[in-house]
């Protein structure tokens, strides 16, 4: 049965009968999937504690609702289809069976090393369909899977593995990234020395280099599932286990584990999913994220298989060979949704059109964005280059901690308008509120973004510190899930997103804390102090500014500043490293002892028109060294 909105008054009709009956609303969706037994309660909530439940008791395993769900009509049709790194080298095609059965073999081969229900593993793996299959292993044996982006370092990797207590790591020999072959192995070697937890390593052959094994804890992956049984039954999990663990950055100096649970997870990735793209059977759907990130967790896995989409999974850059890579794929494939991010918009658009010219892109039904506001500029380029002005481009606001699409234009349902994500899907309640706790109703209004109803993907925890999650989301407005963002409600009742107004940048559509960078400057011996702000960039949307005091002593300032970029990019990876570093005397404090980063920001974005009043600070001339320095950059 298909949930899909066809009309604009069907959109009105399903929302208003989502706030008015959300328990009734969730059920007739939840109710089309394959559960082993049914659910007692569908909903169990305070957002006190807090405590979110979805259908209580409910006996499933989600992969039964990918693989047994859609075998017997969509065996032979096309799950994932992957395009690699080298124009020239084979794809892959994997059809609903292929995949069941690859992923059986890969589930024999988990247990057989010892993995059980309950168990973390982490994935750090490449973007080839094998990242996608040890999800789904992962989820088929009732373990809990923490994908780590490639790109961090062996100490973000190491510090995540310590966290989650996890007992395998699935990795790659290397990473082909463009017209680089990335170590990986290392990296997870390196990662492990001092992680006593991890008992094996599997290890997939992607690059054919050389690479370490060490005998006991290390195996390849094409030896672990040689000879295993296509089939694998799977095992029964509760609706409210643990599906996945995802770290993200927050406000606070490290990265916290966001517990997504199964049957709410499945249901919002599904629904979401469905209705935002406007998925149709045998469409091609491509989204270009990793899979190390949410989006790629909930719209290149999760979401479009549990729908019995073809999900496009490519391992390349935008860039290599050339900047028209993204639009001969679309050729290629004839791909009808395309979900990709801002950054990746502006960084194409820098090209011009030229590489857009061998290329119709007739395919395309739908665009999406995600990740960042997108700019009007940016948003008229794809809408009118690559839509070509008559393919819904769908806006969509969200976050890790929401499992899936929040806010967002239902392809060709609700209306577009540029730089905004517009309205609320069904079941969700989006409420503006002023700093005092009051909720701003009524249409131009500005605040910050909370959400006052449970939905089904919504995080469950924070991985081992509940404390952390109740603070974090729960705290800032009583009885309210907060978002982080600021957010706006125009004169038509569309809502555009502010950004975030916490200590929290957005980097290419990636999430830093600004405390997190400072943490990894502050490790090079000759730091004093730091403070890390985000300023205006023109591609990646917002740059990392960093402000630090250093003994200087011995040293430049040329080479000090590229040993604190290294640092940065050792300890977190090279996503976080800061694109300007400026020396300074001091920091502008407060009495109290406080930063005030206010100042900071508004000097890294160029304009010193207007700083407030600096007398009440602990070091007013320091603001004038800043600038003078500033100035010289
Ligand atoms: O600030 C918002 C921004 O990205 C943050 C969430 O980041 P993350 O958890 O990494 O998830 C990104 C992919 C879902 C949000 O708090 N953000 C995400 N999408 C949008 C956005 N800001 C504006 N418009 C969007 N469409």
């Amino acid at each position: 049965m298909s949930h899909k909105i066809q009309t604009l008054s069907g959109y009105f009709h399903e929302y208003q009968k989502s706030v008015a009956q959300p328990e009734e609303f969730w059920e007739r969706i939840a109710e089309s999937f394959h559960w082993r037994k049914l659910w007692d309660k569908t909903l169990d909530w305070n957002f006190d504690e807090p405590k979110v439940k979805w259908f209580a008791n409910g006996k499933l395993n989600i992969t039964e609702n990918i693989f047994e769900r859609h075998l017997y009509t969509k065996g032979d049709s096309p799950a994932i289809i992957w395009e690699a790194n080298e124009p020239n080298e084979p794809n892959r095609i994997i059809t609903y069976r292929e995949l069941y059965e690859l992923t059986n073999q890969f589930c024999h081969a988990l247990v057989d090393n010892g993995i059980r229900k309950g168990d973390r593993v982490i994935i750090y793996m490449p973007m080839v369909p094998e990242a996608a299959i040890a999800m789904l292993a992962c989820a088929r044996v009732g373990a809990i899977h923490s994908v780590v982006f490639a790109g961090f370092s062996s100490t973000s990797l190491s510090d995540r593995i310590i966290d989650c207590g996890a007992k395998m790591v699935l990795t790659s020999d290397g990473n082909y990234r463009g017209s680089k072959s990335i170590p990986v192995k290392a990296v997870v070697d390196e990662a492990i020395l001092n992680t006593p937890s991890i008992e094996k390593v599997i290890v997939l052959k992607r690059t054919f280099e050389e690479v370490v094994m060490k005998a006991d804890r290390d195996l390849w992956w094409h030896e672990a599932v040689a000879g295993k049984s296509k089939d694998f039954t799977a095992v029964e999990t509760d609706s409210e286990d643990m599906l996945f663990i995802l770290y993200t950055s927050g406000s606070t100096g490290k990265p916290k584990g966001v517990v997504h649970s199964i049957g709410g997870y499945m249901v919002y990735s599904y629904y979401s999913f469905m209705n935002v793209f406007q998925y149709s059977q045998g469409d091609i759907y491509w989204c270009t994220a990793d899979v190390g990130w949410i989006t790629g967790h909930s719209y290149i896995v999760y979401g479009p298989l549990l729908s019995g989409a073809t999900t496009l999974m490519f391992e390349g850059v935008p860039t290599y060979p050339n900047a028209g890579r993204f639009w001969e794929i679309i050729d290629k494939y004839k791909v009808n949704q395309f979900y990709t991010a801002p950054t990746a918009i502006r960084s194409l658009q820098a090209f011009g059109l030229e590489p857009l010219e061998p290329y119709s892109l007739q395919s395309l039904k739908v665009i999406g964005s995600v990740g960042e506001p997108i700019n009007e500029e940016a948003w008229h380029w794809y809408h009118d280059h690559i839509g070509k002005g008559n393919c819904p481009l769908v806006d969509t606001w969200w976050q890790t901690e929401t499992g899936g699409i929040m806010i967002s234009a239902l392809a060709g349902i609700t209306p577009n308008k540029p730089a905004h994500a517009s309205l609320p899907l069904p079941g969700i309640q989006p409420v503006i509120m002023d700093t005092e706790g009051n909720e701003l109703t009524g249409n131009n209004v500005e605040g910050n973004l909370c959400i006052k109803f449970p939905w089904p993907g919504m995080i469950r925890t924070t991985y081992g510190d509940h404390e952390k999650c109740k603070k974090e989301y729960f705290s800032a407005y009583k009885g309210m899930y907060f978002t982080g963002d600021g957010a706006k409600r125009d004169h038509d009742g569309y809502l555009r997103i502010l950004g975030r107004v916490d200590d929290v940048i957005n980097v290419s559509g990636h999430r830093m804390g600004t405390a997190e960078v400072e943490n990894a400057i502050n490790e090079h011996p000759k730091v004093v102090e730091s403070a890390v702000v985000g300023y205006p960039h023109e591609v990646k949307g917002q740059g990392i500014y960093a402000y630090v005091i250093c003994d200087m002593e011995g040293r430049t300032e040329a080479n000090l500043i590229e040993e604190i970029k290294d640092t940065v990019k050792k300890i977190i990876g090279p996503i976080a490293k800061p694109d300007m570093v400026q020396i300074v005397p001091g920091l502008p404090k407060t009495r109290s002892g406080k930063i005030m980063r206010r100042i900071l920001r508004k000097i890294a974005s160029g304009d010193i028109s207007n700083l407030g009043d600096t007398s009440t600070l602990l070091n007013p001339e320091v603001v004038d060294d800043i600038i003078k320095g500033a100035n010289l950059k």
